[in-house]
């Protein structure tokens, strides 16, 4: 049969996203799957059951990173998709989910259709790409491409005390398969944008050219916890307003930097946090991102520049620990066109835009051809209950997911091309 007159079963797509995420409900449209909890291992159980039915060849590795294959005519690697089901505490249905759902609904489609492709065609899902629990984010398939030591990343300790190896065999997803993973013969991995740009451009599909960089970092501040009504101003060692000052300073680099800089403070905790109490100490999150490497320095060395003059002026401690730094990454210009031609073949609207979220294709990018597919978000809300992609667009991204797939399945890949 013709494969590119295949399409993916829209229903049956759109139950498994409904079914996944009665798993960790939120405010009735989100979830709450933060990375190996009850509620992370119950959704991985239902979607390891999804990929059994299937009758895949099922491999979890050693950080919980869980891969289904389908054969091909030929041996090798498989032609991968796939992407993360794990959320932030305050998650949509969708990012993350979309990805991987798709990726099973394509290869039942296949199964269905009675199309076997040259290679393995494989789903994935990857531990812990939002790295809201455990960072970094991305951090399942960053050790799968060698990123990371496994060992390490074992180590790492959560934001509630939880040590992620003990967390992991915890909800029995230890697995045995090596870390790092055997590199796919290409990656594309299908997601909701989580930005305004397709909406406010009324386009369906996004080509994605690349993802930017992402700085993360935590600041624990020490000063002196002393009386509210008694301590004069001068002789104050406030952590409480060194963090807002930092806070401050993050959005004021963002603004006089424009371009595509953002800057963001999503946490932060005071201690003893009384009202009547100057904060002895304050602990708080940075989050940089700039699609260009040189700038996203730039940035860095501003809020440096800030915390050093902060500590003077202040008398505190600030010391600082990096959670994330990855650089910005370039997706393959094969896969890139891939998309492209595949997006027109099948009439859908298409533009070429970069990330501004962090994605596990960014990680699969450091071996093999990789790219990635967006579709539009309602309002550019994502990490947010209210997160949401309209049915057709849902469809129209799992069905260029699939022939792109297909396509990339049928070319010769094998020149170096970065
Ligand atoms: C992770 O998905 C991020 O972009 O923060
Ligand atoms: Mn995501
Ligand atoms: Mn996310």
């Amino acid at each position: 049969m013709d494969f590119q007159s295949i399409r993916i079963n829209g229903d049956r797509l759109m139950q498994r996203i409904e079914d996944l995420a009665t798993i960790g409900p939120h405010e009735d449209t989100g979830s709450c799957r933060l990375a190996l909890t009850d509620e992370d291992r119950d959704g991985r159980d239902l979607v390891v059951t999804w990929m059994k039915d299937l009758g895949l060849e099922i491999t979890i590795d050693g950080i919980g990173n869980v891969i289904a294959t389908r054969p091909g005519k030929m041996e090798g690697p498989p032609t991968l998709t796939g992407s993360h089901i794990d959320t932030v505490a305050t998650g949509g249905r969708y990012d993350g989910n979309l990805g991987v759902l798709a990726g099973i609904e394509l290869i039942e489609t296949l199964i269905e259709n009675d199309i076997t492709t040259r290679y393995p065609v494989g789903v994935a899902f990857f531990t812990d790409e939002e790295g809201a629990r455990f960072p970094p984010d991305m951090l399942g398939s960053l050790v799968y491409v060698g990123g990371l030591a496994l060992e390490q990343a074992l180590e790492v300790e959560g934001i509630d005390g939880a040590i992620l190896g003990e967390e992991l065999d915890r909800i029995g997803y230890r697995g045995s398969a090596p870390c790092p993973g055997i590199p796919p013969r290409a990656f594309v991995e299908l997601h909701i944008e989580q930005g305004p740009l397709l909406e406010t451009e009324e386009t369906t599909i996004g080509i994605v050219t690349g993802v930017q960089g992402i700085s993360w970092t935590e600041y624990s501040i020490t000063g002196q916890s002393n009386h509210a009504g008694t301590t004069p101003m001068h002789l104050r060692h406030d952590a409480g307003y060194v963090a807002a000052r930092i806070t401050t300073e993050a959005r004021e680099i963002a603004k006089r930097m424009g371009g595509r800089q953002v800057a963001t403070v999503g946490r932060m905790q005071f201690h003893p946090d009384l009202i009547n109490v100057v904060a002895r100490e304050a602990r708080l999150t940075v989050d940089l991102r700039n699609t260009d490497e040189a700038l996203l320095l730039e940035a860095e060395n501003q809020m440096e520049t800030c915390i050093r003059s902060l500590e003077e002026s202040e008398g505190v401690v600030i010391n600082s620990r990096s959670l994330a730094r990855f650089e910005p990454v370039v997706f393959d210009s094969r896969v890139i066109n891939i998309v492209s031609e595949t997006s027109s073949q099948l009439n859908f609207s298409s533009m070429q835009m970069p990330s501004g979220a962090g994605h596990d294709a960014q990680m699969l990018a450091r071996v093999c051809p990789t790219g990635m597919i967006f579709v539009p978000s309602r309002d550019g809300i994502s990490h947010n209950p209210s997160e949401h992609t309209d049915r057709d667009d849902l469809i129209a991204g799992a069905n260029t997911l699939l022939q792109s797939i297909l396509t990339l399945d049928a070319k010769d890949l094998s020149g170096v091309e970065q």
